[in-house]
């Protein structure tokens, strides 16, 4: 039986992009007639409050999956603002997660996200995890869980810190589970007219070589227009540049997991198909 990608989208340092990626990524595979689950594991709750269709309906979210035991991953799924797509939504309360579970006197308590989304893997062909800027507990079981993770770097200096962390962490994350790949650094939000944007591309790409993934994700003031109105880029304006960015990630996401090359190129895909 096919059995999906689990994605996640690592960084320390907040604002880097990874609510936006995870949210028009979602979309862009969907063009690409790949089914799409999005799991919100941040108590920000930024991507629950700009995919999901219908909030009102929410009975279970993912603090449910992890804390109880009877609650099953298909019973905290809820339709997002994009068909096709769906979501696990987040809530405030969630940071009890690192409260309530102790790894040192139980490991196998960090498994549970795991285990629990095993039941989804075959219905999804990606689940792409929105996680919060911190290295924790929440986001060690998300990492246990995913078979493939993305770090999103915006061109300024914390951010290289950030990934510094990330690279030791995910070294640490990769005993627990030897099947976590890295799909690559993705630079994002980068501003072309400025000088700094250039250098910061050209230092990346010397001292990572092709860690960096070929898709840069942009600066477009779209991309943040379209969240506003809770909506991904493509819905907004199927126009901009941003669609061409995400459609291009997703290209490359199927490349690295799934190992096929997509020759459409964005033009020749319908939004609404
Ligand atoms: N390519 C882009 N062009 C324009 N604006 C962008 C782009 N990428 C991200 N942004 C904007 O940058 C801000 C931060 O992005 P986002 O919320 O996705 O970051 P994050 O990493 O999820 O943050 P946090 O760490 O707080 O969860 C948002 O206002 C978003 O709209
Ligand atoms: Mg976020």
């Amino acid at each position: 039986m096919k059995m999906g990608f689990l994605i996640s989208f690592v960084n320390v340092k907040g604002g880097v992009g990874k609510t936006t990626i995870a949210f028009n990524l979602s979309h862009a595979l969907r063009l690409l007639r790949r089914r799409v689950l999005l799991i919100d594991l941040d108590l920000q709750e930024n991507l629950t409050d700009k995919a999901i269709k219908d909030r009102d309906k929410v009975e279970n979210t993912v603090l449910d999956l992890i804390t109880r035991d009877e609650v099953t991953a298909s019973e905290c799924i809820y339709d997002t603002v994009v068909d096709g797509v769906g979501i696990i939504p987040s809530e405030l309360e969630i940071v009890r997660v690192n409260k309530e579970i102790d790894p040192v006197s139980n490991p196998q308590s960090l498994f549970v996200l795991k285990d629990k989304l095993e039941a989804v893997k075959t219905q999804y062909d990606y689940v792409l995890l929105d996680l919060h800027p911190n290295v924790d507990i929440l986001t060690t079981m998300a990492l246990i869980a995913s078979s493939h993770y993305i770090i999103p770097i915006k061109p300024d200096s914390y951010s290289l810190k950030g990934l510094k962390i990330v690279n030791e962490y995910a070294g640490n994350i990769s005993r627990a589970n030897r099947n976590l790949k890295e799909i690559g650094i993705l630079i994002t939000d980068l501003d072309k007219r400025t000088s700094l944007a250039n250098t910061f591309q050209e230092a990346l790409n010397d001292t990572f070589g092709h860690r960096v993934m070929n898709t840069v994700i942009k600066r477009n003031a779209a991309i943040t227009a379209a969240a506003f109105n809770n909506s991904t880029v493509f819905q907004y304006d199927q126009r901009q540049p941003g669609c061409q960015y995400f459609f291009s990630l997703a290209k490359e996401v199927i490349l690295k997991c799934e190992e096929v090359v997509i020759d459409t190129d964005y033009h020749g895909v319908g939004v609404n198909g």
